[in-house]
């Protein structure tokens, strides 16, 4: 990894120890943990600065670490034999990344990358390691975790047979939205046309017709939205 270092005011309000216990206890994989097991996981663990664009790790390399994100947002991405790139998730705090290795030993599945200037708790397999060699029923954490990313693949693979490209884009611009009427894009256009899986083009047209029918306005990447049911219930 690269271009990691903090300027002084990022250093600044670097998370305290308490700040990633609690950050740690968040996630579906440490919910059940103890104070003691958080803060050993905490203390092997290293908080990096990512500026936007870094590469955590590529896809296929090999692993060794996993991920909390604590502020930002860090793209998951594979790219096919011809360049072209498809993003499977835009992750936010409170989410993790890069434990696949751990679990079943194989190279990066996806690349990681900061979709823009983000903060991450990276802690070593080892510990995890530690963790369920000392506690095998923490292990059921890990297998829930599995089974909820593959209900949102579920989901999203049902997508792409259900709803068309304009439905599938107001439902990422939703998701991206949260419950914020008002946000900033944090996607390029060919990033969020890769997340909806369809052309630039075709994204654009979705989004220009969304604004011509008086349901958001969007300026560069700031982007409002001015009627939400309606996006909702396009992106059914
Ligand atoms: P790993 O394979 O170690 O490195 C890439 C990581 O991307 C992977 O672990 C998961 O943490 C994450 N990842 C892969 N696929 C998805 C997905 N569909 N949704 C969310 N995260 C994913």
């Amino acid at each position: 990894m690269s271009d990691t270092t903090p300027t002084a005011s990022e250093a600044a309000i670097e998370a305290s120890p308490t700040a990633l216990r609690e950050a740690l206890r968040e996630t579906i994989l440490f919910a059940r943990l103890d104070d003691e097991q958080l803060d050993h996981i905490a203390a092997a663990g290293s908080v990096q600065w990512l500026r936007r664009g870094v590469v955590v790790f590529e896809e296929g390399a090999e692993p060794g670490e996993f991920y909390l994100v604590l502020s930002g947002r860090v793209a998951i991405a594979q790219e096919s034999d011809d360049g072209r790139e498809s993003l499977l998730a835009v992750l936010g705090p409170g989410e993790l990344f890069g434990e696949m290795g751990f679990l079943d030993g194989y190279n990066r599945s996806a690349q990681a990358r900061a979709l823009e200037e983000s903060q991450v708790l990276m802690v070593p397999y080892a510990e995890l390691r530690l963790l369920y060699e000392n506690n095998p029923s923490a292990l059921w954490s890990a297998v829930a975790l599995l089974a909820r990313r593959l209900r949102a693949m579920d989901r999203a693979l049902s997508d792409t047979v259900f709803l068309d490209v304009m439905g599938r884009t107001a439902k990422r611009l939703l998701e991206m939205a949260g419950d914020d009427d008002e946000f900033e894009m944090p996607l390029t256009q060919e990033e969020l046309a890769s997340m909806v899986g369809a052309s630039r083009e075709r994204v654009n047209k979705a989004i220009h017709a969304f604004v011509k029918l008086g349901w958001m306005t969007h300026d560069q990447r700031h982007y409002k939205i001015t009627n939400r049911r309606n996006l909702e219930i396009r992106a059914r």
